[in-house]
């Protein structure tokens, strides 16, 4: 497998019955009563399924992802955890499933839709710095889709860290670089850096827009750029 690959699905490709469940993914399923929150978590476990199956070449049926006590998933083939030191991250938004896998290091993915941002949010959740650039932005579109690229890629480093918005947000600094290299695709995307001062961490990671969608993978020392899975 190569360093960091990717597989993003959709509700619609989820199947309406429950046989690709595990009896384990049965019984929290059972636990979910908001229908919304369920669409998602069936979709994030439908596209995490896909993903390993294609990385582990097993079938999807054998694969179930649970929930660490942190939320974190884990991935397991039959009842047991998978004998590699194999990454997922899961992130669904808007219908749209995103699964990130590494074999090397840990990894964290999210998906944001690019929507207005209220003026409180930035201030809220940015570092100054941050808030300089967004106010910079040229227009409407430029300034949403920084907020939400700068947003994604924070929440990307914080599923690394496996803290998720527990860490202070405002404290993590964003570095997006300019320049973009391409993928086996010719998809654009961007080098990212976050640090946590308060832990001690540095991640790095890629971003790119797609479509409506901001798309940002995070991970230690992800030097190679991600890699959809076909
Ligand atoms: C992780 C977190 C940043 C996700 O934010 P989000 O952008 O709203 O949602 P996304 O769709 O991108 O990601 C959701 C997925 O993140 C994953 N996740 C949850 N907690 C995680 C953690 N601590 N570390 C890494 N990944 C985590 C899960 O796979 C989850 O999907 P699932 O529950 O369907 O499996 C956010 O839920 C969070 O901060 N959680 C931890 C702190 C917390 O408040 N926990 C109580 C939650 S009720």
């Amino acid at each position: 497998m190569a360093g960091v690959v990717w597989l993003q699905r959709r509700l619609h490709d989820v199947p309406a019955g429950d046989e690709w469940l595990s009896a384990r993914e049965l019984d929290v399923q059972a636990r979910l009563l908001v229908p919304k929150r369920r669409a998602d978590w069936r979709l994030g476990r439908w596209t995490a399924k896909a993903a390993l199956a294609m990385v582990l070449a097993v079938e999807p049926s054998r694969v179930s992802i649970l929930a660490a006590e942190d939320g974190a998933p884990e991935a397991f083939v039959g009842d047991l955890p998978l004998p590699l030191p194999i990454s997922v991250s899961i992130s669904h938004r808007a219908g749209l499933g995103l699964v990130t896998v590494s074999r090397h290091v840990v990894v964290g993915g999210d998906l944001e839709l690019i929507e207005p941002r209220s003026a409180a949010f930035v201030r809220e959740w940015f570092d100054e710095r941050e808030q300089v650039s967004i106010a910079a932005a040229r227009d409407v579109d430029r300034h949403d889709e920084l907020t939400c690229l700068l947003w994604s890629v924070k929440e990307a480093s914080a599923k690394v860290l496996r803290e998720g918005l527990r860490l202070d947000p405002r404290s993590a600094a964003v570095v997006l670089e300019s320049d973009e290299v391409a993928d086996e695709l010719g998809r654009r995307w961007r080098r990212t850096t976050v640090r946590w001062p308060t832990e001690d961490r540095v991640v790095t990671g890629w971003c790119r827009l797609d479509g409506s969608f901001v798309h940002a993978i995070a991970g230690a020392r992800l030097t190679s750029v991600p890699v959809e899975l076909r």
